[in-house]
């Protein structure tokens, strides 16, 4: 994962009077991160994990596995008066979601041995409707502000690091999935990004009440 902050400090933005610092997260950030990372799911990861309480759980052990592809070191953190409002996990080394032992492992203590056949038929429906990354491109894997924070530019101002990122990386492409539900979608066109894939699946829309998802790209060159 490539971080381009060239003094490994921060970036400052400023948002309607409020001051926006932009940081690598560390590892005392973990408990926040997994409140915004898993806090407040959506129709999607409720509907694949089979509940709230469920995407809650399982979102909160992703992010604290050991080495996790959500933990603090893969995640820069937006911060406002002490407190981190919003987090982006970005990088050029993006691996499309591996099953893992640790990840089996997290499952099973969840779900029981029982309610893991389902998840692994849900999870089956959620890859199928998954674009695959392009290569070499610097993806956005997650972008997430607190609730009450949103509707600020803090969203934008995270998009905007990772392209500086990405641009000082020498990428010439970044990109990022969502839903076809999710209003993020106008923030990204916004920001540059364009839809170029569009996948559905019958199953995965059972389960989420959403038709697929998106591939954007935003050509940097
Ligand atoms: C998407 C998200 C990170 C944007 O953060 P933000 O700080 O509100 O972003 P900004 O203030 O820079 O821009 C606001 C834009 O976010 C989008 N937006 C608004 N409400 C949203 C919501 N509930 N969920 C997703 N996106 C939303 C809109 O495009 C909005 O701009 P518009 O009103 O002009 O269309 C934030 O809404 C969020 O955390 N949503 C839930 C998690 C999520 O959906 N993450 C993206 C996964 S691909």
């Amino acid at each position: 994962m490539q971080h381009g902050f060239a003094d490994a400090t921060a970036s400052v933005y400023c948002l309607r009077m409020e001051r926006l610092t932009i940081r690598k997260a560390s590892a005392s950030d973990t408990d926040r991160i997994v409140e915004l990372f898993a806090g407040d799911p959506g129709d999607e990861a409720s509907g694949i994990a089979g509940s709230r309480e469920k995407a809650i759980a399982f979102g909160t052990g992703m992010v604290r596995l050991p080495e996790s592809p959500q933990g603090w070191r893969q995640t820069v953190v937006a911060e406002m008066d002490g407190l981190v409002v919003g987090i982006i996990m970005a990088g050029g080394d993006h691996k499309d979601m591996r099953v893992t032992p640790q990840l089996v492992y997290l499952a099973l203590r969840i779900f029981g041995p029982l309610g893991i056949i389902s998840l692994l038929r849900r999870l089956r429906a959620r890859v199928r409707v998954q674009p695959k990354t392009p290569d070499g491109a610097y993806h956005v894997a997650e972008i997430d502000v607190d609730p009450a924070s949103r509707n600020k530019g803090i969203g934008g101002a995270l998009l905007e690091n990772a392209e500086a990122e990405a641009r000082a990386g020498g990428y010439r492409l970044m990109s990022l999935t969502t839903s076809t539900a999710n209003p993020a979608r106008r923030l990204y066109e916004r920001h540059g990004f364009r839809v170029v894939e569009t996948r559905t699946d019958t199953a995965y829309k059972r389960y989420t009440e959403i038709d697929g998802r998106y591939l954007m790209v935003k050509d940097l060159r």
